[in-house]
């Protein structure tokens, strides 16, 4: 059972209707005398894209790793959907993970396995009772949902750019179309150009299968252009939540040297070029604060 009690009973088919699909409360994790996070908490709302930014070591990816059950934490809870990941029966786990997709930092595909394969697996894994034609199917539709041409599909690995690598990792991570997706670095190594159109993707996809997004990243202009509220991390905490505007008004130094330094401005100034209607700033700007701060 869940600390937040009362859950409704597993139903796959059910969409999550509550106010946060992810808690995470007073998280613990250490390795050995080293402690990475220490009271740690975060509230993720529905339907929005969050970005997770902190300084490399910080716990970013330890974090994700806890809330989707591989790291298992010292202390804490978190709720996913409603159910308990720290304290829940397996059976309970279980009938989540078939709701999040995740696109690993480094986003490793098998290599052995060509794109269209590779989309199949977590199909397989979570739905062994689907036929072979229909699983080349659905793998096929993910495949260019993501923006990759057809022929993509019988592709290995490395035949693939780098971008073109992300977006099949996008497109595995969508297969057994999640909820809930948690992407940890997904602009990394991409070019300029490469990162704007995985950004805008990832806001499109967002809008229309109505997902949560959980995206780690290290790039400003991400979080400028795509994400509505940012969670900073460092002294192995969430110290604050908010929209960019809400969280230049918080003096911590750390978040002035990110935002405010030279890359931070660059970032700004490109926002305010591009017409300033992007989510970092007007939009999500009526939004009251949550947490942290
Ligand atoms: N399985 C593990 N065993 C021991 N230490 C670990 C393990 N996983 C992570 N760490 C340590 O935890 C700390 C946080 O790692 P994490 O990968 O979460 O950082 P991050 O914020 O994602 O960094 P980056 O921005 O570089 O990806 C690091 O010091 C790392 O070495
Ligand atoms: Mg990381």
């Amino acid at each position: 059972m869940s600390e937040h009690g009362h859950h409704p009973r597993l139903d796959r088919h059910a969409r999550y209707r509550g106010e946060y699909p992810i808690v995470v409360e007073g998280l613990v994790n250490r390795f050995g005398e080293h402690t990475i996070h220490e009271g740690l908490d975060l509230k993720v709302r529905r339907g929005e894209i969050i970005g997770v930014v902190g300084g490399s070591g910080t716990g970013k990816s330890v974090l994700m790793r806890s809330i989707i059950g591989l790291q298992i934490p010292d202390e804490g809870h978190i709720d996913v959907f409603g159910r308990s990941i720290t304290d829940g029966e397996p059976d309970e786990v279980l009938g989540v993970r078939n709701r999040w997709g995740v696109l690993f930092q480094g986003g490793a595909l098998f290599s052995t396995l060509t794109v269209g394969e590779n989309v199949e697996v977590p199909l397989k894994q979570f739905y062994p009772e689907i036929e072979p034609d229909l699983l080349k199917e659905i793998a096929r539709y993910k495949v260019m949902l993501t923006g990759l041409p057809e022929d993509a599909i019988d592709k290995y690995p490395s035949e693939l750019s780098g971008g073109m690598k992300k977006r099949a990792g996008l497109a595995r991570a969508l297969a057994i179309d999640p909820e809930l997706l948690f992407l940890d670095e997904p602009t990394a190594g991409l070019d300029p150009i490469g990162a704007a159109a995985f950004d805008r993707l990832t806001r499109e996809l967002k809008e229309t299968l109505g997902l949560t997004v959980f995206l780690i990243t290290h790039d400003l202009d991400t979080l400028y252009e795509i994400c509505d509220r940012v969670a900073v991390l460092a002294d192995r905490k969430v110290i604050a939540v908010g929209t960019i505007p809400e969280l230049l008004k918080t003096d911590h130094p750390w978040i002035d040297e990110y935002f405010n330094g030279p890359r931070g401005r660059a970032a700004q100034a490109a926002q305010n070029r591009a017409g300033a209607a992007g989510p970092g700033t007007g939009k999500a700007l009526d939004k009251p604060a949550q947490g942290g701060a």
